[in-house]
């Protein structure tokens, strides 16, 4: 699978540029779908098994898109001002290399003069593209970029820009692809746009008309030096989520996805993060209402350049969905 996580995180994707991720995705489930289509907002559904006795219609959702940079103005020394897609961290930009569509890359450069303490704020960023001036800098306006950075496995630990949610879309493929025969019509998506409003969630759900939905993103952890306390740590199995910001888990799907790890005997963790929230905050509230639960890859250092997850977190996340799939889902 780690051939497959690579690809994934190393593809340019900020949101409303997910053309390169969905490609690559439809590739690979292209072969085991019975059904993949794109759809006007750019999603990419891919649809297997019917329903059968204790079947639902299933939707697991995972986003193709990462956070960035959009270019808002470019000075007349040709230094490119920015703002941000999603969710940037000032603190993790200065000094950071960004990719654009082409291939290009910039470096990240602050103002020195009028920053008043350690941090910058936004507007006190630059991006140097090595032009002169500009008339030659090689971007324009309203283009996008994401951060630059290769993929590192550390041998155990999986270090990539954009784990969030390339780590969910390499789950679900890879749930596809080990599933086999299931009672459920399970419609595996791939959404665009969750890091600006989990926007493409929100139209794919409702052209679903899901009876069960699930999310599978990543959550942060509370094990690195005086981190914000909170009991999920790295390598310490996926994590059923209880709430977030955004939504209180459905406490069916919540039990159904806990008794088949305890089944299987896949470690697990219950998350209550207070921060931040994924797709399944608006598919649960789609149209009469849907419910909703979430299984999150643990993550370490979160919408930086360097987001580091436990292979074998992974690897549990992709045993528990597929043991939980293969069966009637007991909701309640
Ligand atoms: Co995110
Ligand atoms: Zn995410």
């Amino acid at each position: 699978m780690k051939e497959l996580i690579k690809s994934l995180v190393e593809a340019f994707g900020p949101s409303g540029s997910e053309d390169r991720v969905r490609d690559l995705i439809a590739a690979e489930v292209g072969k085991v779908a019975r059904e993949v289509r794109t759809d006007a907002l750019g999603n990419l559904i891919a649809t297997v098994g019917s329903k059968g006795a204790g079947g639902r219609r299933v939707m697991l959702a995972a986003h193709m898109d990462e956070i960035g940079i959009v270019v808002s103005h470019i000075d007349a020394k040709g230094f490119v001002r920015f703002g941000g897609v999603g969710g940037v961290f000032r603190l993790a930009l200065i000094g950071s290399r960004v990719r654009f569509a082409d291939g290009r890359i910039g470096v990240i450069g602050s103002e020195q003069k009028r920053v008043e303490g350690d941090l910058p704020r936004l507007d006190q960023l630059f991006i140097d593209v090595g032009a002169k001036d500009r008339d030659s800098a090689p971007v324009k306006v309203g283009d996008v970029a994401c951060f630059d950075r290769p993929f590192v496995d550390l041998g155990g630990r999986l270090v990539a820009k954009a784990m969030d949610d390339r780590i969910g879309c390499a789950v679900l493929v890879q749930v596809l692809k080990e599933l086999g025969e299931t009672p459920h019509e399970v419609h595996f998506v791939f959404t665009v746009q969750e890091e600006v409003g989990l926007r493409g969630a929100q139209t794919s759900a409702y052209g679903i008309d899901a009876e069960l939905a699930i999310a599978v993103d990543v959550t942060t952890t509370g094990d690195t030096p005086e981190a914000r306390t909170m009991a999920v740590s790295l390598g310490s199995g996926p994590a059923v989520k209880v709430k977030d910001r955004g939504m209180l888990s459905h406490p069916g799907v919540r039990r159904w996805l806990v008794e088949t790890a305890e089944r299987e005997g896949i470690p697990y963790q219950l998350e209550v993060l207070e921060a931040g929230t994924t797709d399944a905050a608006v598919m649960q509230t789609t149209r009469a209402g849907v419910p909703a639960g979430v299984l999150s890859i643990p993550t370490r250092y979160v919408h930086t350049p360097s987001e580091m997850v436990d292979y074998e977190d992974v690897l549990g996340a992709v045993r528990l969905l597929v043991a939980a799939l293969r069966g009637p889902a007991e909701i309640g």
